[in-house]
């Protein structure tokens, strides 16, 4: 049987958004998960969606919300919405659930595609590729032609050609031989593009197709499981608008 990737990152809690997105993948006709990271942070049901990312048995890399809510990482210096979420977290997932998350590695290659959260350039760092130039630094470590990542909820194309790199906006592509590219695919839980629908993306390695796949999810019940869980409700607005 042919192949299908479904590619998701950056689900981070969000269990109404990932379970459409899991039935989008099954219309679609995926064989295989791969997994960006940043299974937790933000929304209210880390245990619940955690579960099942373990459960579909997929390569998972180490998101930044993985490592902070995994760690004894002082949370001082970060967003206090954000360490406020992580402090929650940490409060919902089990000792053995923890465990999974800190053990998770930076970077997978798997049947020939690379998966890392961040970018290549210093995997552990978390850096973030909004343009060519950062994209570039990736290009150095990058050593499959194909390398899915997250991180920014952004989806995005970078294309890496002999000696330029270029950005080109998230549509759906035929990925020419010979070429590097370098692939956001946007995020489940949170998007941050200016549209609040789920994002993942797709890839069928017959055909050389990446497909960014954009879903309507119940984002009212999302929203009231924040302010049930008594998250900030900056949370809950910001799903609203994709932002
Ligand atoms: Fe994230």
């Amino acid at each position: 049987m042919d192949r299908k990737f479904a590619i998701l990152g950056d689900i981070h809690s969000n269990l109404d958004a990932l379970n459409v997105v899991l039935d989008d993948c099954r219309a679609q006709g995926v064989t295989d998960f791969l997994c960006t990271g940043d299974v937790v942070g933000y929304n209210a049901c880390p245990a619940e969606c955690l579960k099942i990312v373990r459960e579909l048995g997929c390569p998972v890399v180490m998101g930044n919300h993985d490592h902070y809510v995994s760690s004894s990482q002082n949370l001082g210096d970060f967003n206090p919405v954000a360490a406020e979420v992580i402090r929650w977290t940490r409060g919902k997932l089990s000792q053995e659930e923890l465990d999974y998350l800190s053990g998770l590695p930076f970077v997978v290659t798997s049947m020939g595609i690379t998966l890392v959260h961040a970018t290549m350039d210093c995997p552990e760092a978390f850096g973030y590729v909004f343009d060519h130039l950062q994209a570039e630094a990736n290009f150095i470590h990058q050593v499959t032609p194909l390398c899915f990542h997250g991180h920014t909820h952004c989806p995005m194309i970078y294309e890496k050609q002999v000696s330029a790199v270029y950005r080109i906006d998230a549509q759906d592509f035929k990925l020419p031989i010979g070429r590097k590219y370098f692939i956001n695919v946007g995020s489940v839980g949170q998007p941050r593009d200016g549209d609040p629908r789920a994002a993942y993306a797709v890839w069928d390695p017959k055909t050389r197709q990446v497909s960014f796949r954009r879903l309507e999810y119940d984002v009212a019940a999302a929203q009231a499981r924040i302010r049930a869980a008594g998250l900030p409700e900056r949370l809950a607005e910001r799903l609203a608008i994709g932002r």
